[in-house]
């Protein structure tokens, strides 16, 4: 049983949503997902999207109490894939009566990215989502069609169907089409990004932006370094972003989900006993939107 700190709460897990990001944790690879522990792995017990009950708090925590249901991203320490977690005060926010604990997990660390992802999405621009059928592009592809914007979305073939569901205005198969060599597009939000900054330029209308979330190590590195020198020289932007991680970047999201605006797309439900299948039906890229652990 883990014993929260100061500013922590014990949270019993009630349900906690796989991301790819515990996937490349579990399997080490981009490798950025060794960062803090090379030769050992960082985390014993992956796991951040939680959703329970606060077990009980640490003696300076001062928004929750015993019995109080939260949810939120606990990136930072993990441990969520487990009857109990440990998280930051700060992580957490109240879960909202409306959404089942299920629902909550959904959203923490999908809704974040797919938020600050689309906040350049505007009416009538055009929007490509790289790897949009997964968890935050299920939520990216929603946003930006509300916004008003045309919306491109890139998975593999299972995907197409769920994607135009979605709302997605077009759809590409990546195994048979390259999405560089269509029509320029104003915002690109790339969930996985494995190809060259130069590709990824020509995708790009004078003015517009290349936003990467996730991808090759190789690839991060690039875009930062040569991307972003060839993006100012040719009136484009190509940039990393850094998720903002915490309740002010989910909470927004909970509620456009109460409110109907945007939709909640569990595809499985798997047993804390059978976390491999889940974590393996989500690296395998076989989920559609999201895939819920209940311990
Ligand atoms: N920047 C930050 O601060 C930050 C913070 C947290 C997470 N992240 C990252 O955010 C990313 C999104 O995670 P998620 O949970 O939404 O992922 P997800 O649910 O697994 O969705 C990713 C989707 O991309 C597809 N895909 C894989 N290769 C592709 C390709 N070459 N072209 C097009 N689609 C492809 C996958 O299907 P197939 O595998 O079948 O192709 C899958 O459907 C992760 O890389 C994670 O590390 C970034």
């Amino acid at each position: 049983m883990p014993a929260p700190g100061t500013k922590q709460v014990l949270v019993e897990v009630v349900a906690t949503s796989v991301n790819l990001s515990d996937w490349e944790g579990l399997t080490g690879s981009p490798g950025y997902a060794r960062i803090g522990g090379l030769r050992t792995p960082a985390h014993r017990v992956l796991g951040s999207d939680i959703a329970g009950r606060v077990a009980a708090v640490g003696s300076g925590v001062t928004r929750f109490q015993v019995g109080d249901e939260v949810y939120g991203d606990n990136l930072g320490l993990m441990g969520g894939f487990a009857e109990f977690a440990v998280a930051p005060e700060a992580a957490l926010a109240r879960k909202p009566h409306e959404l089942s604990f299920a629902e909550a997990s959904t959203l923490p660390q999908a809704g974040a990215i797919a938020l600050q992802g689309t906040a350049r999405a505007r009416e009538g621009s055009r929007v490509l989502i790289n790897g949009a059928g997964g968890g935050a592009g299920s939520f990216a592809i929603q946003l930006a069609r509300r916004s008003g914007a045309h919306v491109t979305g890139v998975d593999n073939a299972g995907k197409l169907d769920f994607m135009r569901e979605l709302g997605a205005d077009e759809v590409i198969d990546y195994r048979r089409e390259d999405f560089t060599r269509r029509e320029p597009y104003d915002l690109v939000l790339d969930l996985v990004a494995h190809r060259s900054v130069f590709a990824y330029r020509r995708a790009l209308a004078r003015g517009g932006h290349y936003l990467c979330v996730g991808g090759t190590v190789r690839t991060l590195l690039r875009v930062v370094t040569v991307g972003a020198a060839l993006g100012l020289l040719t009136g484009r932007r190509l940039g990393v972003l850094v998720v903002r991680p915490g309740p002010a970047h989910f909470e927004p999201i909970a509620e456009r989900c109460i409110a109907g605006d945007l939709r909640i797309h569990i595809d499985r439900t798997f047993p804390l006993e059978e976390l491999p299948q889940a974590l393996t039906y989500v690296g395998r890229g076989r989920a559609l939107g999201k895939v819920v652990v209940t311990p």
